[in-house]
């Protein structure tokens, strides 16, 4: 069994050219600095994983915009949709995007480990959900990878964090039906999500989990307010080492 790298980049909330940006800053020149020193100094990784938000408004221009940004990046990525993304459009420009029943989900094996994309858009709101299908989906990868390690990529994370206008966001478990397949689950198993537009980790359901920062604006660190106020702080890249069923993340800021 080797060492193996994943890079990991979250809520990149790209914009189709002549849209007003996000919170006025341009998202787009955030992402290509953090994907130069990317390919400047990790050119070995095997996977680029993207988990969410890869555009603002969910148009098909601004998938365009994605498209010509990752087209000649040597590491093969992976994309997973959160709320602000539109199934549909992003499989219009991204044809070759796994799908499983309807979903944006796929799961795939890297010398032992397993790596599970889950798709946690909810059919209206911007909090998240796994329907039915999505459970049974994931119960049959779990059961799949037996004692192998699992880490499961999704964007929206099942924990509240103490921020309230967040939490109310989070992964809904109604039924505990996700936090039991996970508790069912002896085997390391590691949960990576974004949404949240900041670094946390804990453990969630007898295993840890790790939200990363966006290549976007931060989210300032509020448990009073109901609103949500960003800062101008770098844009936030993961760098993932795996060795065994050792987990390593780095969240690095692009400086
Ligand atoms: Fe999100």
């Amino acid at each position: 069994m080797n060492t193996h790298k994943l890079l990991w980049i979250t809520d990149l909330h790209l914009v189709e050219p002549g849209h007003p940006w996000p919170q006025h800053v341009d998202p787009l020149p955030r992402l290509h600095a953090v994907l130069n020193e990317l390919r400047d100094q990790h050119e070995d990784a095997d996977r680029l994983i993207l988990t969410g938000d890869l555009v603002q408004s969910g148009s098909v221009q601004s998938y365009q915009v994605l498209r010509d940004v990752l087209q000649d990046f040597p590491i093969p990525w992976r994309l997973l949709v959160g709320n602000h993304d539109k199934r549909d459009n992003l499989r219009e420009v991204f044809p070759r995007v796994p799908v499983t029943e309807g979903f944006l989900q796929f799961a795939e094996e890297l010398d032992g480990t397993h790596l599970i994309y889950l798709d946690t858009q909810a059919e209206t709101g911007h909090h998240g959900e796994l329907c039915p299908a999505r459970l049974a989906w994931l119960a049959a990868q779990l059961q799949r990878a037996g004692a192998s390690p699992v880490l499961i990529f999704m964007h929206h994370p099942p924990v509240a964090i103490g921020m309230p206008p967040l939490d109310r966001l989070r992964l809904r478990d109604p039924d505990n039906a996700f936090s039991r397949l996970l508790r069912a689950r002896a085997a390391p198993t590691q949960l990576l999500c974004g949404h949240l537009h900041r670094n946390v980790s804990g453990r969630w359901a007898g295993h840890p989990f790790t939200v990363l920062d966006s290549t976007h604006l931060p989210l300032r660190f509020d448990m009073v307010s109901d609103r949500l106020t960003r800062y101008p702080g770098a844009p936030t890249y993961g760098v993932i080492l795996l060795d065994g069923d050792s987990v390593v993340i780095n969240a690095v800021q692009q400086l």
